[in-house]
């Protein structure tokens, strides 16, 4: 039983329309909607594609508000890898957001053992998340929720896998410089959104996203739970698409 839907389109410029698409239809219907967003290389086309429409006032992002996923652990706010300066470069100085309603999770906590439950409880005073943009690690990471024995339900402080810290020393300088640890939300929050939707180009994800057409879960493959969700399109240029069932 998959409850999950697949589209697969040509590219990466049609994935980010299609995406985009998206998420402004939510916007239209609801102007006061609660977007949850994604950071990472893939959602870069689609925030280009809304700020596009926001200009061409297609769109009006005005009494929106926004949560993050995630956040780098002990990057200044400022630096140029840390989330909130993505978040802002990529999307939000371009649209007209009010800034004051766009969260991203702290990442220089004064405390360690309380930034999860104060993210949590701030989404939770926001209401429900109308829909939740998610990008994929190619080892089936969902924000930074790593492959596991054990996932956490909650907002929290994580360390990095190896693997995903290889992934995006891509970014940074050195591969020294990319932090170990990040706070992320749990699968609570992402799980809890009305609608999710997520998207991945090119064939570095392909395995992975084969990995979501089965009838399995496995917290080994964290993008797996989503299965469990009723409401969740997984948008996928040809490349990534590869090896999905047509
Ligand atoms: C990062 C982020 C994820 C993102 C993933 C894939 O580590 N925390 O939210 O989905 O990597 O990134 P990319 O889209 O650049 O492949």
């Amino acid at each position: 039983m998959i409850l999950m839907k697949f589209k697969i389109v040509k590219d990466y410029q049609e994935l980010s329309r299609v995406a985009a698409e998206m998420m402004a239809d939510i916007v239209k219907e609801k102007p006061k909607a609660l977007l949850g967003l994604a950071t990472g290389s893939s959602p870069v086309g689609l925030y280009k594609e809304l700020i596009r429409m926001n200009q061409a006032n297609e769109v009006d992002f005005s009494q929106v508000t926004t949560v993050n996923l995630d956040e780098y652990l002990g990057l200044p706010e400022n630096h140029e890898q840390s989330y909130r300066r993505f978040m802002n470069e990529n999307l939000f100085d371009h649209i007209n957001v009010d800034k004051n309603k766009t969260y991203v999770p702290n990442g220089n906590p004064e405390n360690l053992d309380t930034v999860g439950q104060e993210y949590d409880d701030l989404i939770q005073s926001l209401g429900q998340i109308d829909i939740q943009l998610l990008g994929i690690g190619h080892n089936g990471h969902i924000a930074f929720n790593e492959p596991a024995d054990e996932l956490v339900v909650g907002t929290h402080v994580t360390g990095l896998t190896e693997d995903t810290i290889d992934a995006n020393a891509r970014f940074f300088e050195k591969r020294e410089d990319v932090p170990t640890q990040a706070v992320t939300m749990g699968l609570g929050s992402i799980m809890g959104a009305k609608k999710i939707i997520l998207v991945a180009s090119g064939s570095g994800k392909a395995e992975v996203i084969k990995a979501l057409q089965d009838d399995l879960i496995t917290t080994q493959i964290p993008a797996t739970l989503l299965k469990l969700h009723p409401d969740v399109t997984i948008i996928v240029d040809e490349e990534a698409g590869k090896y999905l069932n047509k």
